[in-house]
């Protein structure tokens, strides 16, 4: 059964740790979270953006999904659209069966501009209510986050659009959403900070004050990858061409945790893991070309990125705490106000 983010996010609140939102775009990938979800004993959060949807006909993911809840029902298991850019695209995702959405309405509908607060409030709230009535997490962001990376983003570095604490209150207060990304300097892709980040460019001094004012909303962190050396290095010691690049340090994602930080996004470190198993394959074993045989080792590589992230963000042995709530019911517990 997929079941509602809003339970896993409250029951993560609870038990004071943050759990992953991992993208997909394929059912290699679905069944990596899977295992390493079982390997971990960890709740799972599936994310897939417009362009997952486009690229498998989404149908096609839905029904993964289906056979994953199937195969794994012990896993509080959620499917999740990552940036929705409009009222329309979350309808259709809620209409396809997502159990949460993401509305993104801190950049208009063209994915790239930002859009004023008025607009963001409105496309935020008029999913909310169509979501709630179905029982569906809402997901806003108030704040741009940095970077483009496959036609989604401003394009600006991340400290153009920080999040404005008291507007971040004003938000949630005029949308009731369930979850609230903020912008802190991250950004989307492999690219995010020239050196370790600091204080100067990663503000988790915001993050807190935010948490302080919001002490009862989720926090959600984008552009979450660690982009660990490791993994660059492996890409270019097979060919390929990364420029060297930080990510967010575990230990700063780990302090977001420890001040409200429910849902941490992840994308680009498995993105990393299966080119590098692949480029891996393809250089030392040049005579092969059935994809299982790179295919798996790729499947392998993201299952241990995935696996380990569980793990660091406190997930881990958590799956079986709770019995997961079907969404009619969380319709019906929206509509008491609860
Ligand atoms: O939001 C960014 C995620 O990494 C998804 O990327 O839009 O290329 O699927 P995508
Ligand atoms: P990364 O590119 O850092 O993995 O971020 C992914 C993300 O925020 C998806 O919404
Ligand atoms: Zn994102």
């Amino acid at each position: 059964m997929l079941v509602s983010m809003r339970q896993l996010l409250d029951e993560a609140a609870q038990g004071g740790y943050g759990v992953g939102a991992f993208n997909v775009n394929n059912m290699e990938q679905i069944q990596a979270i899977m295992e390493a979800a079982r390997e971990t004993q960890s709740p799972a959060i599936v994310q897939a953006s417009r362009g997952a949807r486009s690229y498998s006909q989404d149908r096609f993911l839905y029904h993964l999904m289906l056979a994953a809840a199937e195969l794994y029902p012990e896993i509080p298991l959620v499917l999740h659209l990552d940036h929705g850019n409009s009222v329309e695209t979350c309808k259709s995702a809620i209409g396809l069966g997502f159990t949460s959405v993401m509305m993104d309405g801190s950049l208009l509908p063209d994915g790239k501009t930002p859009s004023s607060f008025e607009y963001n409030v409105e496309a935020t709230r008029k999913v909310v209510e169509m979501a709630h009535a179905q029982g569906v997490t809402v997901e806003g962001e108030i704040g741009v986050l940095g970077g483009i990376e496959d036609g989604h983003g401003a394009g600006l570095d991340g400290l153009s659009h920080v999040t404005d604490p008291d507007q971040a209150v004003e938000f949630v207060e005029k949308t009731g959403v369930d979850a609230l990304a903020i912008a802190i300097g991250t950004s989307h892709g492999a690219y995010k900070f020239a050196k370790k980040p600091t204080g100067e460019v990663l503000k988790m001094d915001v993050l807190i004050e935010i948490h302080k004012k919001l002490p009862k909303t989720h926090l959600v962190m984008h552009g979450s990858s660690s982009v660990p050396k490791d993994l660059q290095d492996l890409i270019n010691q097979y060919g390929g061409q990364l420029k060297p690049t930080f990510g967010v340090p575990v230990e700063e994602i780990q302090l977001g945790i420890r001040n409200g930080v429910r849902k941490i996004n992840v994308d680009t470190d498995n993105r990393l893991a299966i080119t590098g198993a692949i480029r891996k394959v393809f250089a030392e074993k040049p005579e092969k070309f059935d994809p299982r045989d790179y295919l798996k080792p790729a499947r392998e590589a993201m299952q241990k990125v995935v696996a380990q992230r569980m793990t660091q963000f406190g997930q881990a042995g958590h799956a079986g705490d709770y019995q997961p709530i079907p969404i009619e019911e969380m319709a019906k517990l929206y509509a008491a106000g609860k």
